[in-house]
């Protein structure tokens, strides 16, 4: 047990709200929380330093999560949000068991999928360790009844590409052209980002998958969550309060700052973290 689990007796609306995930995949949650939830405080750590995630052991992904959620929970958050499907694979559990705020993780949208594919054949692109972890297997297995296949595709070096800050150079186009192929031609019609780093590559996706193609992310999904999870505690931030974003990164600040600034704005106020 840690002393930085904070009392829910102490805990009040206008606390912020703590989002993280290897880097700066989870913006792509945090701009689906900001549209759902106007008035909240938003805290962002991008564990830069230590990303990707993906292809870690999930004893290590364990570990980071720990040390950024006790960053958050010393800033004072009411909730965490793991914008990260590898680390809500490998760690969700142990954080909820661990800590009392609420903990709010992801899952790539494939019940959602379930709905949309017409060819019946649904691609999920994630990190290896996503794709390898209990959670996916689970999630697997509760949709085996329905009459689809499900084709996995691990995309080990595009979250560095998105890093980087490629979202649409030679590189990155020739890397997501050869993980689109199997999934094209398996006949996928439908395409879940089972990585928050994708979405930011979605326009890319789109273009190279063709518009017969459906793309969906848990983003929005997870944003309606953090609402219900906090209205059912009485958490929600007042509508008088006007939320605002504060970044935190473990990496270098110049490149993060670059990449808040292309995928978020330049005015985004940035601090670098050196997190054990
Ligand atoms: N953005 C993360 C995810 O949703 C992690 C990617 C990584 O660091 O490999 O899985």
């Amino acid at each position: 047990m840690t002393n930085s689990n904070t009392s829910i007796h102490h805990r009040s609306p206008q606390q912020p709200i703590g989002v993280f995930d290897s880097g700066i995949g989870g913006l792509s949650v945090l701009r689906d929380i900001r549209r759902e939830l106007p008035h909240e405080h938003l805290l962002y750590v991008a564990d830069s330093g230590h990303a990707p995630y993906g292809d870690k052991s999930s004893a290590f992904i364990a570990a980071r999560s720990v040390a950024v959620t006790e960053f958050l929970l010393n800033q004072n958050v009411k909730a965490i949000v793991i914008a990260c499907n590898t680390a809500t694979g490998a760690a969700a559990r142990l954080l909820r068991q661990r800590y009392s705020v609420p903990i709010i993780g992801l899952e790539p949208a494939i019940k959602p999928a379930l709905t949309c594919t017409r060819s019946g054949v649904i691609g999920v692109m994630a990190t290896q360790q996503t794709l390898a972890s209990a959670k996916f297997a689970a999630l697997l297995t509760e949709c085996a009844r329905q009459p689809v296949r499900i084709v996995p595709q691990a995309c080990p070096g595009l979250v560095e590409r998105i890093e980087a800050g490629d979202l649409n150079g030679a590189a990155t186009r020739t890397l997501v052209a050869k993980l689109l192929a199997p999934l094209r031609d398996a006949g996928a019609d439908t395409l879940v980002l089972g990585c928050t780093h994708y979405p930011h590559l979605r326009p890319l996706i789109a273009e190279l998958a063709g518009s017969n193609v459906t793309i969906l992310d848990s983003g929005a999904a997870v944003a309606r969550q953090v609402r219900r999870r906090l209205m059912e505690i009485a958490l929600l931030a007042p509508s008088s309060q006007c939320g605002q974003e504060w970044f935190w990164t473990s990496g270098e600040l110049a490149q993060t700052q670059k990449l808040l600034a292309q995928l978020w704005n330049n005015q985004a106020q940035l601090t670098r973290i050196h997190l054990p």
